[in-house]
């Protein structure tokens, strides 16, 4: 049975009051089942006061946004994976379409983060998309399999297992343009074949794909009915805790 994963990218969003207020109020409404993982993703200097918050708890955890591929070092404002997993956080985004496009980061750079998250017990989620023009031209598949090759691929069989997928048309984020479940299914069956061509279908039952872009307490349902979607990273939905805990309750 895959992980089914509702993780909520708050962006720069939110002070730490507002940070605390939003995660007690999903804690106090949010069913504390295993069965759905839900993870928060807040800005870093809330990272620890919001691991401690979802500590003892069976099925929420908290999560950095993105980390630096190097090990330590001068590099002014950015921050470690060693740093983020001392904060107690579980999880980090990595390659989110947003750090590609406004930080220029590179498939090479992103292959890095993700061996630095493992290397620290970090589970990275990987987030591929096409833009636009590459949807409109229909290079969809392959500028997906490319972000996979080159960032993700290289892992062994029980690293890839430690990983998480999410798929994010760079189109629907922020946009209110959700993919329809047809074209996420199409996707993410596209990623699991992928992985089944690469690690065997056994590892590929196994890991996690879920769906981005605009993704809402209505559409939810749908878009988590689709055999090989297993939950969402919501950005703009997830600052609401009433809409969140909706998201977290849609399978
Ligand atoms: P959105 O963002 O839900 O606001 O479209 C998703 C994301 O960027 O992870």
């Amino acid at each position: 049975m895959r992980k089914k994963i509702v993780a909520g990218n708050w962006k720069m969003n939110k002070t730490q009051e507002d940070a605390k207020n939003l995660v007690e109020a999903v804690l106090s409404s949010c069913k504390d089942e295993a069965a759905v993982t839900k993870i928060f993703f807040p800005p870093m200097p809330f990272l620890g006061m919001v691991s401690s918050l979802v500590q003892g708890t069976s099925s929420f955890s908290a999560g950095a946004q993105n980390c630096h591929y190097a090990e330590s070092g001068a590099f002014t404002g950015e921050t470690s994976a060693a740093a983020i997993a001392s904060c107690g956080a579980s999880y980090v985004l990595v390659g989110h379409s947003e750090r590609r496009q406004y930080f220029l980061e590179n498939d090479e750079q992103l292959k890095q983060k993700i061996d630095r998250a493992l290397g620290h017990s970090l589970s990275p989620i990987y987030c591929v998309g096409e833009q636009l023009a590459e949807r409109n031209n229909h290079h969809y598949f392959t500028v997906i399999k490319n972000q996979l090759q080159n960032s993700l691929f290289h892992l062994s069989e029980s690293a890839v297992l430690r990983t998480v997928i999410a798929y994010e048309p760079v189109w629907a984020i922020g946009t209110g343009l959700t993919a329809t479940p047809d074209q996420a299914q199409e996707m993410h069956a596209f990623i699991r074949l992928a992985l089944t061509e690469k690690y065997g279908i056994a590892v590929a039952q196994k890991i996690s794909v879920l769906y981005g872009g605009s993704c809402n307490a209505k559409n939810a349902k749908e878009l988590f009915a689709c055999p090989d979607v297993d939950g969402g990273l919501i950005g703009g939905a997830s600052l609401i805790a009433e809409d969140f805990v909706k998201i977290a309750h849609s399978f």
